[in-house]
């Protein structure tokens, strides 16, 4: 990586640092900007999921209220960069003050989760890249015509990831699966252990957002029906209508699909195993979006049928422009990719006025960038 892309990175690192602050100067008008792009796409507000479709706001708990508000595109999903946020555990783990906050298990388990998805240049890992491709495919088997799935840990305990559309899966797999071993005798669910690993992963990238996470979801080891996932040869319009069957609309798929900015492939075309959808795949960098559409790309860089579809769609070019405009890329897409992320992470779950908050547990961003890339 050159010194000018490392001097833009950090710029936009720097602005993501203050960005995500409430303090922030404009801040407030660009959340509002977000948040009325995202009124506009669908002419109406955001669709509420679950209970809280349902409750009035004098019956919600304050985690109930926050989600509603994310929901809604009324709040950013990203939790300010700042060193008060981190959570400190009240003991040691297996302690009793420990026992008595939900939250002291899940510092302990975002600690190792973090440790294990960094390389010693400071870039995340192909685990990392994993975890968070296996928290889309645990959420995203579900539909608003199912009567089950979603977020709750199927995909391992009904052994799910074996299956041709989750192949590239394997080795976070297994790993989860010893993470559970671990950590569920001492209360951690499948599910929440899926997307805590989503979200630890995410902001283990170099300029990856620290999304908010949630705890407190079911289980299930009932499998769900296959073929609710999307394929790389699917073609736009397919891929549109998939993801709003699951009430993610245009503007949120195309902030979601933002994570193929970390990924590299190896069954879409095994000749090419291990090449990456953009020059940067150990960085969360918003570069993905120019270098998707870039015909000039590195011959090493794969891009997915399915990616080059959305981008040429034409109603989803207004977002793809708002995440590859050099003035606030990386700002605009981590928040809205946050905001998607947290609906596609609680699909499914009934009870969402029940969770409980633990972003504190997750580490803070990650600025560390290998020079000598
Ligand atoms: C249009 C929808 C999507 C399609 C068609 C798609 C397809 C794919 C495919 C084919 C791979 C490569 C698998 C392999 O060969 O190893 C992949 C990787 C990946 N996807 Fe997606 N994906 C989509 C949406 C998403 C979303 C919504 C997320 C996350 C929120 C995501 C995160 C990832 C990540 C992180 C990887 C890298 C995995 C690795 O390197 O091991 N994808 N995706």
């Amino acid at each position: 990586m050159g010194v000018k892309t490392l001097f833009k990175l950090s710029l936009a690192f720097a602005a993501g640092l203050s960005g995500t602050s409430w303090a922030y100067p404009g801040m407030g008008k660009t959340l509002e900007d977000l948040s009325s792009l995202a009124t506009r796409q669908t002419g109406s507000q955001p669709e509420l999921l679950a209970d809280l479709a349902a409750l009035d706001d004098d019956a919600l708990s304050p985690v109930g209220w926050t989600i509603k508000q994310i929901l809604l595109a009324n709040r950013t999903a990203v939790q300010p960069h700042d060193p008060n946020t981190v959570y400190s555990p009240p003991g040691p783990l297996g302690s009793r003050a420990c026992r008595r906050d939900t939250c002291c298990l899940w510092k302990y388990v975002a600690d190792e989760m973090a440790q294990d998805f960094l390389e010693s240049s400071g870039e995340c890992n192909d685990l990392a890249r994993q975890a968070v491709r296996l928290g889309f495919h645990d959420a995203g088997s579900w539909s608003k015509s199912a009567s089950s799935g979603g977020a709750d840990g199927s995909i391992i305990l009904a052994g799910e990831w074996r299956r041709n559309e989750n192949r590239g899966l394997e080795s976070i797999a297994r790993q989860m699966q010893l993470w559970y071993d671990k950590w569920h005798p001492q209360g951690a669910g499948m599910a929440d252990l899926i997307q805590m690993a989503s979200n630890v992963a995410a902001v283990s990238c170099p300029l990856g957002p620290r999304v908010r996470s949630f705890v407190g979801r079911p289980d299930s080891s009932r499998p769900e029906p296959a073929n609710l996932l999307p394929g790389p040869n699917d073609d736009a319009a397919s891929l549109v209508a998939l993801f709003e069957d699951k009430t993610i609309v245009l503007r949120e798929l195309i902030a979601l699909i933002g994570a193929h900015t970390t990924s590299t492939q190896r069954f879409v075309d095994p000749a090419m195993a291990g090449a990456p959808q953009d020059t940067t795949p150990g960085v969360w960098d918003a570069s993905w979006y120019n270098e998707t559409l870039d015909e000039t790309s590195p011959p090493q860089v794969f891009r997915f049928e399915s990616d080059l579809a959305l981008a040429r769609y034409p109603g989803a070019q207004q977002f793809w422009k708002s995440f590859e405009n050099p003035a606030n890329e990386q700002f605009a897409w981590n928040n809205a990719y946050a905001g998607a992320y947290v609906r596609l992470s609680l699909l499914g779950v009934e009870s969402l006025n029940d969770l409980e908050e633990c972003t504190g547990v997750l580490p803070l961003p990650n600025n560390r960038v290998s020079s000598s890339r």
